[in-house]
């Protein structure tokens, strides 16, 4: 294995991006249906994951599903299209739960708000501690959008259920985990349109060490980076770097937890070099996360076809990087381009932040589904989302990935009797 601080990333080159092509059956969500039901009235609903193992797969607890959803209340945003693109500032996390996956019941805010230490909430993961009945992780992004601040956090509470419900306590304490250093990841000082956040831990099987992915970028000032045959990659003949395409520097961020997770002390992290970077191609790798495979290891990302450089072009959607010796790769891209499922070009941004778990169900939510007849790409009138699109499965093979199957809208499958049983992978076969 290549050691974990002595590697250079992997490069999504310039001729990877050049292989990505929206509308392809395999790599393409289905087009979403205009009368699509809205999970929770009150509330806008976006970025949203099950409640999980730090091992990856989705649990159930007393028979309970549980999702966190990133929320904002639509009364306060104005439940209307303005409200819905000025939600980022009213963020929170919520949690729901459900006697079968589909039909979800909002339990309220997870976070005390006394432990917030900035004005918002956004993307992480939420975590059955390891070895603990009912003590629940809760990983978020502290985020303060006036002074440009985001901070991978975590906060620490228990989980409970009867037959009437599921409920939270504690989450009355804020740590945070790390911070964009300028040295392996960009700062706002270097890039004021830093990312810094979605923190995912995970235990690698290779070591049994925790490790923790996020969004960030490449460190250095913003505009200063050259592009060089590293980032090109195996560019057609004639053809030259658009202009613009060193505003792209989006990277897949890691650090390795220092302190004791047994002890639940997640205030010391080493950062670490990305695992892949997309200098000239990207400004945005978000939400990564990890899924260990057949002896492969899939690291997948969202990204927007608005963040892509260099006249590069792309959908909205899921990306995904595959690499043969573990956590710390080299990777390659998945499907040659990294396309792993887009928007299809008739409703461009019908559906985002994707989260592939490790029986491969895809989960997303709905953004904006562009009304029959008009111009997808400038629609007259749209329907906004807000709620959860339909969950959708892939097969992993190998280095390719395929789009299987169509469930319902936010249907989460647990993994649980699987994972306590010992009985061969219930994932499709490869
Ligand atoms: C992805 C994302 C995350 C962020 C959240 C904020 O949809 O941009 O990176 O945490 O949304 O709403």
């Amino acid at each position: 294995m290549v050691s974990s601080n002595a590697r250079l990333p992997s490069a999504w080159t310039i001729a990877d991006a050049l292989k990505v092509h929206a509308d392809d059956p395999t790599t393409t969500m289905p087009v979403i249906a205009q009368d699509f039901p809205v999970i929770d009235d009150a509330l806008w609903q976006w970025d949203t994951g099950a409640l999980r193992r730090i091992t990856g797969e989705t649990v159930t607890f007393k028979g309970w599903y549980v999702m966190w959803s990133l929320v904002a209340e639509r009364a306060q945003t104005g439940d209307d299209a303005a409200g819905w693109h000025n939600r980022n500032a009213f963020a929170f996390i919520g949690y729901y739960y459900s006697r079968n996956g589909i039909d979800w019941t909002f339990g309220g805010r997870l976070l005390n708000t006394s432990a917030d230490l900035r004005p918002d909430e956004w993307s992480g993961s939420l975590i059955m501690r390891q070895g603990s009945e009912n003590v629940v992780d809760m990983f978020y992004t502290s985020v303060n959008t006036d002074v440009n601040q985001s901070v991978p956090s975590v906060s620490t509470g228990t989980i409970h259920a009867d037959d009437s419900g599921v409920w939270f306590e504690g989450f009355t304490a804020t740590t945070e985990m790390f911070s964009a250093d300028g040295l392996h990841y960009a700062n706002a000082s270097q890039d004021p349109y830093f990312d810094f956040r979605d923190p995912h831990p995970f235990i690698n099987p290779a070591d049994g060490q925790v490790y923790c992915l996020f969004e960030g970028n490449v460190p250095g000032m913003r505009g200063d980076f050259v592009i060089t045959d590293r980032e090109a990659g195996h560019l057609p003949p004639g053809y030259t770097v658009g202009e613009g395409a060193g505003y792209g520097a989006a990277a897949i961020g890691i650090a390795r937890l220092v302190s004791s997770y047994a002890q639940g002390d997640f205030s010391r992290w080493e950062m670490l070099p990305a695992l892949v970077t997309a200098l000239g191609v990207n400004d945005q790798t978000e939400r990564p996360h990890v899924v260990f495979h057949n002896g492969l290891t899939y690291l997948f990302t969202i990204s927007h076809h608005s963040t892509y450089t260099g006249g590069l072009e792309g959908p909205d959607g899921v990306y995904g990087f595959v690499s043969r010796h573990g956590i710390f790769g080299p990777y390659t891209p998945l499907n040659s381009s990294g396309l792993v499922l887009g928007n299809p070009s008739s409703a461009p941004y019908e559906t985002y932040s994707h989260f592939v778990d490790p029986m491969g169900y895809v989960q997303s939510f709905i953004d904006t589904l562009p009304a029959p007849g008009t111009d997808p790409q400038a629609p007259a009138t749209y329907r906004i989302g807000g709620t959860l699109a339909p969950t959708v499965r892939i097969v992993l093979e190998d280095d390719r990935t395929f789009l299987t199957e169509v469930h319902d809208y936010g249907q989460i499958f647990a993994f649980d009797e699987w994972a306590a049983s010992n009985q061969p992978d219930p994932r499709p076969a490869t």
